[in-house]
């Protein structure tokens, strides 16, 4: 399969095959089969949004092959600052590296900036779109955990409306013979397209407010924060900050052997006192950013095929 030049948007530009060899080749890089794989290739490390977990895990991706970055972390230190396009930036910024990983507030970024560049491009969140790279880290994590995802039953609790991680996740399961749980306040409902998305792949769903109905028949329950920078007022997001708070006592709700996965921030949806327990593998999940990004790096730089 030839991944060489190909940008990583949305899982619309994904098939399932192509989501398995990621993972195959992830498993491979993790067990050690591509030493210094990235040695000479340069990563651009384009970062408009706050990020610790997904710019760290690129930065020292390509730095344990071998490889070498640099970037924006702070936008107010760019020229963009002066008032250049996006657009220009990456046509300027193409020439200076081997792909380009793009984190940006506003929807559809990444593709705007994969139709100008001339090197592959990365989408690392793209406003309440998509972040396809946490999704491969969570399905490669979910596979390593269960040895499969076919069967499973996967909750997805939270902010389904703004949060990206959701929309891409529940996108790339629909691959797969799955029972997704939508769990949210209704004010926080995934969006008409993604629903529609997975009505017309044929998945089974269904949507509810309450974890106590659900709990125990999930398999996975992947946590994600109530994303309050994306809502236009604020009283809107005080209607339904802390709707959820996995705690020891609500743990009584849930299936004794649930995963709980989160992407990571967290605020006050998972209490610190769950991190002990087995079911909480929150941390591996972000641990598994490093092989999944060195496979995907890899791979669309041609280093890995
Ligand atoms: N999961 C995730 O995208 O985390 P960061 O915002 O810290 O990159």
């Amino acid at each position: 399969m030839n991944f060489k030049g190909k940008s990583i948007i949305s899982f619309r530009d994904l098939k399932k095959d192509e989501i398995e060899y990621i993972l195959k080749k992830t498993y491979e890089v993790k067990n050690n089969k591509y030493p210094d794989a990235l040695r000479g290739k340069t990563l651009a490390s384009l970062f408009f949004e706050p990020s610790t977990r997904t710019r760290l895990s690129f930065d020292s991706a390509i730095s344990l092959l071998g490889g070498k970055y640099f970037g924006i972390a702070d936008p107010s230190s760019s020229s963009i600052q002066k008032g250049e396009t996006l657009k220009d930036s990456i046509k300027t910024v193409c020439g200076y590296c081997d792909a380009i990983v793009i984190r940006h507030p506003y929807e559809g970024a990444a593709r705007a900036a994969s139709e100008v560049s001339s090197k592959p491009v990365i989408n690392a969140g793209d406003g309440a779109n998509q972040h396809p790279t946490q999704t491969l880290l969570d399905l490669y994590t979910i596979k390593e955990q269960f040895g499969k995802i076919d069967g499973l039953n996967i909750g997805l609790m939270g902010d389904l409306k703004y949060g990206r991680t959701a929309h891409s996740l529940s996108m790339a399961l629909s691959y797969y013979n799955v029972k997704i749980t939508l769990i949210s306040p209704k004010l926080l409902r995934i969006p008409i397209d993604f629903k529609n998305y997975l009505e017309g792949s044929g998945i089974k769903f269904v949507e509810t407010s309450s974890i106590e109905e659900v709990g125990q028949d999930l398999d996975v329950l992947y946590v994600t924060r109530i994303q309050k920078e994306r809502f236009g007022d604020l009283q809107e997001y005080e209607k339904v900050a802390g709707s959820y708070k996995i705690t020891e006592e609500t743990m009584g709700v849930l299936n004794p052997k649930v995963k709980i996965m989160h992407p990571l921030p967290r605020l006050d949806e998972i209490d610190p006192s769950i991190d002990k327990l087995e079911n909480a593998i929150y941390f591996e999940q972000a641990h598994n950013g490093i092989p999944v990004r060195q496979a995907i790096l890899g791979l669309v730089t041609g280093a890995i095929q």
